[in-house]
This record gives C-alpha cells, sequence and structure tokens, in this order.
C-alpha cells in the first residue's frame, strides 16, 4: 500500500466493518515499521487488502477484505499467501468473529487452527472472536 491507496483501503474497511479504521489510521500504518498493509489492485482499482503487524517473530493478521463483488475468486487466499511469502514469522495469529463462516474457512484451508475464544471480543454486535493460529517452518 502507498499513501495514494488510502482512501480506497478505507473505503472498503467502511464497507465490511462496524468500527473501521479511517483513511488516517490508514496512513498511520505506513509510517509503523511493524505494519504491513498489501493491496490487491485489478484494473487499477484497489479490490481488497490485507494488513499485519510484524512483532517478535509473530504476524498479528489485523484485517484483510475484499470489496463485495470480488469476494470468492480466490483473491483472500491471494492476499494471504502473498503476505506469507513477503514475512518472516515463526507464527501468525488472528482473530474472527465466530459468525464469519468464509473467513473460517479461508483460514482453515490455509492451515490456521483454532486455539482459543475471547468472550464478546467484538462490538457493534457483540460477538465472540474465535483465534487461530498458524506455525510456520515446524516439521
Ligand atoms: C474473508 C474474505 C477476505 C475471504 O476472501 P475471498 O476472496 O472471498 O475468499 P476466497 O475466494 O479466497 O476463498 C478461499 C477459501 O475460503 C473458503 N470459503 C469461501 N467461501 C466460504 C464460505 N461461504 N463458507 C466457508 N468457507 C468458505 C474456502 O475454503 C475457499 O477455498 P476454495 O474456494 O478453494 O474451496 C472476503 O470474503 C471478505 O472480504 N469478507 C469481508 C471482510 C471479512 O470478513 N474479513 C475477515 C475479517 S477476520
Amino acid at each position: 500500500m502507498v499513501l495514494a491507496d488510502c482512501e480506497a483501503v478505507a473505503a472498503i474497511e467502511k464497507e465490511c466493518f462496524s468500527q473501521p479504521w479511517s483513511r488516517q489510521e490508514f496512513e498511520n500504518q505506513l509510517t509503523l515499521s511493524m505494519a504491513r498493509t498489501y493491496v490487491c489492485d485489478e484494473d487499477g482499482q484497489v479490490i481488497g487488502f490485507i494488513n499485519v503487524w510484524v512483532v517478535a517473530g509473530e504476524i498479528n493478521l489485523n484485517n484483510i477484505a475484499l470489496t463485495e463483488k470480488s469476494r470468492g475468486r480466490g483473491l483472500g487466499r491471494a492476499l494471504i499467501e502473498y503476505m506469507e511469502n513477503n514475512e518472516q514469522a515463526e507464527r501468525c495469529n488472528l482473530e474472527v468473529r465466530v459468525s464469519n463462516e468464509r473467513a473460517i474457512g479461508l483460514y482453515r484451508s490455509l492451515g490456521f487452527e483454532e486455539v482459543g475464544l475471547r468472550k464478546g471480543f467484538y462490538s457493534e454486535p457483540t460477538e465472540d472472536a474465535l483465534l487461530m493460529t498458524k506455525r510456520y517452518g515446524e516439521t
């Protein structure tokens, strides 16, 4: 992601989440050494993104989203695989709403395992978070 992408990324974020990060918050990500945001571009338009923080050998997957019409075409999988190919870490952790079957299905199919539940973690609406982890480089 570059500065010029932040407006489109924030618009996708707003379309997908009840408590979205603002454009300013995405711009701030560009200044944090631990933060990486990758965008998916089609015909010059940003149609999706993934944001992670890499701290002490662990990736925290904060957010991944695609415009509604871009979903179900393998692009979510491609974004995660691209991020994994560009980052070096021992594991990747994430939280996901327990009702988000598509995202959970994607994470499972990429090798993420369910490791816990955070009761009432999300608001608007209140919902539990499933904690998922993927380990890299283990036999
Ligand atoms: C979640 C999201 C990023 C997934 O991206 P996507 O491009 O739609 O997903 P893909 O097409 O790459 O699907 C990959 C896999 O997810 C799984 N999947 C897809 N749709 C599913 C569904 N309805 N139920 C269960 N699993 C599903 C499948 O394993 C699929 O692989 P396959 O088609 O090869 O079998 C996208 O749907 C999105 O932007 N959703 C709104 C934002 C969001 O919820 N983000 C996650 C926050 S934690």
